[in-house]
């Protein structure tokens, strides 16, 4: 790979106050157990685990939105472990996050419209409020949606719907990395794909880097160019989504690939979607 875009190395990172159970069982234990990962410029990496293995954290920590307690987290060259909101403000426009309810992340009395253009103005990447329409308005073609939903609020819109908005707020600011948790879980099978085939036009009309986390193993194999496999807080295996697929090295992984419901589906579904 070449200078990987993004990358975590021997990072340790967790909670201050751990919650419920946790909190009781360990107070100030990290979640993350020297972590090493790395996402190159358009490429989409895959982090799969269990629930509770970390994979959030880990993401969170990319984004720099915890520190951590030990290790570095470099982004486009520059080692921003020890950065502050302040000196991170001018990287939040270049790594944006895809939450996996966009519902949570909408504010439910602003239309579609607002939310969309609000960020292009924040960020003064639009002089005005009609230059910025007119780019949500090429932007929402982009990912397949109708100018009608700028005038929508988002319980007006279908769930496949409400992720493009996500999907669409997420690239307003032409950023470079996206971080994509559980994007697809709430979605019917079908709408994923859809949601799953926007994802990778986009990786491929902007070059964008994306890491993909999710707990279902066939979606990850149908967009991830790699993937890392995280087990309480490590990393137990990593390699090229194909291979790791098709012959698991740790147990761990294969015990994974195993849990899967339905056989693996046939990995290319989604160029068929
Ligand atoms: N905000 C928080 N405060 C304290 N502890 C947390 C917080 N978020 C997560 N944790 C703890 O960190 C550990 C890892 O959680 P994390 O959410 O990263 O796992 P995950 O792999 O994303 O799980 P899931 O697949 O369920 O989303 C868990 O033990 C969890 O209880
Ligand atoms: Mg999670």
């Amino acid at each position: 790979m070449a200078e990987p875009l993004i990358e975590a190395r021997g990072l340790v990172a967790g909670y201050a106050g751990r919650r419920g159970l946790a909190a009781r069982r360990s107070a100030s234990a990290p979640v993350l157990h020297g972590i090493d990962v790395a996402v190159g410029r358009g490429e989409v990496v895959g982090i799969v685990g269990e629930s509770g293995s970390g994979k959030t954290t880990l993401g969170r920590a990319l984004l720099r939105l915890i520190a951590p307690l030990a290790g570095a987290i470099r982004f486009d060259g520059v080692d921003i472990t020890g950065f502050d909101e302040a000196a991170l403000r001018p990287l939040r426009r270049r790594m944006q996050m895809i939450f996996q309810d966009p519902m949570l992340s909408l504010n439910p009395r602003r239309r579609i419209g607002r939310a969309l253009t609000d960020p292009l103005l924040l960020h003064r990447r639009a002089a005005n409020r009609r230059v910025a329409e007119r780019m949500v308005t090429a932007l929402l073609e982009r990912v397949g949606l109708p100018t009608a939903v700028l005038q929508c609020y988002p319980h007006e819109l279908s769930g496949g719907q409400r992720q493009r908005v996500g999907i669409a707020r997420s690239i307003v600011l032409e950023p470079e990395f996206v971080l994509a948790d559980e994007i697809v879980s709430g979605l019917d099978a079908s709408t994923q794909a859809q949601v799953l085939k926007l994802l990778g036009e986009l990786k491929r009309s902007m070059s964008l880097s994306i890491a993909f986390i999710s707990h279902d193993l066939s979606v990850v194999r149908a967009v991830c160019d790699r993937v890392y496999v995280m087990a309480q807080g490590v990393i137990v295996e990593e390699g090229a989504s194909d291979a790791l697929f098709q012959a698991p090295r740790h147990a761990y992984t294969r015990a994974l690939i195993d849990a899967i419901p339905l056989p693996v589906p046939d990995p290319n579904w989604l160029s068929q979607a």
